[in-house]
């Protein structure tokens, strides 16, 4: 029962806990509650860049692969079995299972879904978007990205908002220079979203990334300062995730702890890469070649 008489998205059914082949080397997190605290700053050296791009490569493609089975009829488990076949393939390991308890090698968040949503037995309808969010890890680092894609042709309104989402964050990308704050890209990216009066999620944004999945590096995506004010520096790597919505920034979270919501249930789209920053502009970490 993925959706209510209003089109609105409800819990489904998980499928089982996947398995990833023992020689797959786990993050340290996995079986614990919390992670470990982030040893560190949040900058690398150009041999620990080689290896988070490495990382980041093999999400980006598994999010390929799951590109080319997204259609109507398929079900967010289904994209989620993809996505973790590819990473585990790879000899990568799927970052999300098992972080702070989350039971899924993959984020797949449906039309009002703004983030976290868990891969189920919904059936996915011509005209609704999903995001899907792939995180890997391998040879001690993670690459973290995520895209929206359309199942079948969707609203014009729909469409707009997805490709502006990832203007925006382009925009935001872009904006992250050295000797700037990092609310920068927060201000750029809720400047032109405001242009066409979208929602600009606030709770949930950007974060350092590399040896730790979230090393406490927050970056906003909207106009937070004088808050958010860390300097950006050159090896300095990060995310940026911007959620748009339709409609109001507020969100709600379902019972099962992870799934969260536009309150006012209006479709939202999310974009994110793992980059970093270099003296001279940036370069994204999470591609596929
Ligand atoms: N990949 C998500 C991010 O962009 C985090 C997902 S954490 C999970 O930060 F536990 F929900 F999987
Ligand atoms: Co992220
Ligand atoms: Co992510």
């Amino acid at each position: 029962m993925p959706f209510d008489s209003h089109g609105h998205l409800m819990p489904g059914s998980l499928p089982n806990i996947r398995q990833v082949p023992q020689e797959i080397v786990r993050p340290p997190y996995v079986g614990l509650k919390t992670p470990p605290p982030h040893v560190g700053d949040n900058t690398y050296t150009t041999e620990e860049v080689d290896r988070i791009r490495a990382a980041g490569r093999v999400a980006s493609r598994a999010l390929d692969a799951v590109a080319e089975v997204v259609r109507p009829g398929v079900t967010t488990a289904e994209l989620d079995r993809v996505a973790h076949e590819y990473v585990i393939s790879q000899g990568a390991y799927p970052s999300t299972l098992g972080y702070r308890g989350y039971r899924a090698s993959s984020c797949t968040s449906v039309n009002e879904v703004i983030c976290h949503g868990v891969p189920d037995d919904t059936v996915l309808r011509e005209g609704d978007i999903v995001n899907v969010d792939v995180t890997a890890y391998l040879d001690g680092m993670h690459g973290d990205l995520n895209r929206t894609f359309r199942v079948g042709e969707v609203s014009e309104e729909v469409n707009l908002l997805i490709e502006r989402t990832h203007e925006a964050m382009m925009r935001g990308i872009r904006a992250a220079k050295p000797g700037r704050a990092v609310n920068v890209i927060g201000r750029v990216i809720e400047t032109y979203a405001k242009r066409f009066g979208y929602g600009v999620v606030r709770d949930f944004t950007g974060h350092g990334v590399g040896s730790s999945f979230h090393s406490g590096l927050i970056i906003p995506h909207y106009d937070s300062a004088p808050a958010y004010g860390d300097i950006i520096v050159p090896g300095m790597v990060f995310t940026v995730e911007p959620m748009l919505t339709l409609g109001t920034h507020e969100w709600r979270q379902w019972d099962d702890g992870w799934t969260v919501t536009t309150r006012d249930k209006s479709v939202t789209a999310q974009f994110e890469h793992t980059i970093v920053v270099r003296e001279d502009g940036f370069e994204l970490l999470t591609v596929s070649d």
